[in-house]
């Protein structure tokens, strides 16, 4: 035995990384959006009796909740347990994320006031988060931990709508109509999001997402004019920090590239738009994506020829990260999640 210990592999030359920066890898790495949560067993039965918003603020309960699909799939990174509005709620906004619905904010934001009410954020606000980071990292070893914050107007939807939306109506009346209010909305959002970030890079995040989940409704113009400015304000922090920024949206085919220029290294694209259409799109960047999530309903062989096609596009691209086209759906059944896990690493490249 040698007297002196070599210090434990970490996460850089991990598969994820390499391919999140472009480099070549051993295998397409592979993670899933929501992997973390309802559709574990293990998950259902630590969150009896544990508010979803509680269970992001207690270490312990967020560090056994990161862990449990990386044991159980071996995917290869983990994305931190928490959730977009999860600082908004740390600055003191009146905001639960109730079961089956998602997040419900008791004051929706209308008017300037409102807005400046909001608080920036500190890391003393969310000591939960550094401690959670600090400890996963150290448990995570090789295995990249991906850290993650809304971007300005996905997050800002909830704070104007109070809740879920489907058409996000006075979202983008406020965009029209008020746009010194939006302004200022976009810009707190945007404040909050990044120090969020940061918070989660300086305990040792080694790569960030930045989840726009919404932009899709969006036309490419509005998205330059009124919420391109303030996502590329958030990533370019983020960038700063030197780690890998993935940017996510749904329905963004005709967003791709203006995403990519936000400042991605990598773009996340969900499961209407082929790989092979939106690697030209994003102008010399990685991908991220994009299996139908509704594929690992079918049988095993069908899911993974799907699979196999995405991975064959991918090649064409900078750097791909498997993924799902959108979260895992929660009736997912987890074994087949493991055989796309397993079927994506071992794919000859
Ligand atoms: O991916 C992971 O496993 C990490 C954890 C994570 C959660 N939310 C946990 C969560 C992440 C990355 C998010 C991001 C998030 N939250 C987004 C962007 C990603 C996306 O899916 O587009 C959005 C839009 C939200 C807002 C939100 N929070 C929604 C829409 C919901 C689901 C509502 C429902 O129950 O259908 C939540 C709640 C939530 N966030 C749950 C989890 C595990 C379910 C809470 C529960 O089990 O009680």
């Amino acid at each position: 035995m040698s007297s002196t210990p070599h210090p434990p592999a970490g996460p850089t030359d991990s598969a994820f990384l390499r391919a999140a920066r472009g480099e070549p890898v051993p295998h397409t790495p592979v993670w899933f959006m929501r992997q973390a949560g309802r559709s574990l067993p293990e998950y259902l039965r630590l969150r009896e009796g544990v508010g979803m918003l509680e269970s992001c603020m207690d270490p312990a309960l967020t560090v056994e909740i990161t862990l449990q699909p990386v044991r159980r799939y071996g995917v290869d990174a983990a994305i931190f347990f928490s959730d977009i509005v999860l600082p908004l709620k740390a600055v003191g906004v009146d905001l639960d994320i109730k079961p089956g619905v998602g997040p419900v904010v008791a004051e929706p934001v209308r008017t300037l006031a409102d807005v400046e009410a909001i608080p920036d954020l500190t890391p003393d606000q969310v000591p939960f988060t550094t401690e959670s980071v600090r400890t996963l990292v150290a448990e995570l070893g090789a295995t990249p931990l991906i850290g993650f914050a809304g971007a300005p107007f996905t997050v800002a939807s909830y704070l104007v709508e109070g809740g879920p939306s489907k058409e996000h109506a006075r979202t983008k009346a406020m965009m029209f109509g008020a746009p010194d209010v939006w302004d200022a909305l976009m810009r707190k959002i945007a404040g909050i999001s990044a120090a969020y970030l940061e918070v989660q890079v300086a305990a040792g995040a080694s790569a960030v997402q930045l989840f726009d989940s919404w932009a899709g409704a969006l036309t490419p113009a509005d998205y330059a004019e009124h919420v391109m400015p303030h996502s590329a304000r958030v990533l370019a922090r983020a960038g700063e920090l030197g780690v890998p920024r993935i940017h996510f949206g749904v329905g963004t085919s005709n967003l791709l590239t203006l995403m990519g220029e936000a400042g991605a290294d990598v773009v996340g694209v969900d499961w209407r738009t082929p790989l092979a259409d939106a690697i030209p799109r994003v102008g010399g960047r990685g991908v991220q994506g994009n299996l139908d999530p509704t594929l690992v309903f079918a049988p095993t062989e069908v899911m993974t020829a799907r699979a196999a096609e995405v991975i064959e596009a991918g090649r064409a691209a900078r750097g791909h990260v498997f993924n799902l086209g959108h979260g895992v759906i929660p009736s997912t059944d987890p074994d087949q999640l493991k055989r796309l896990t397993e079927f994506v690493q071992s794919y000859p490249l």
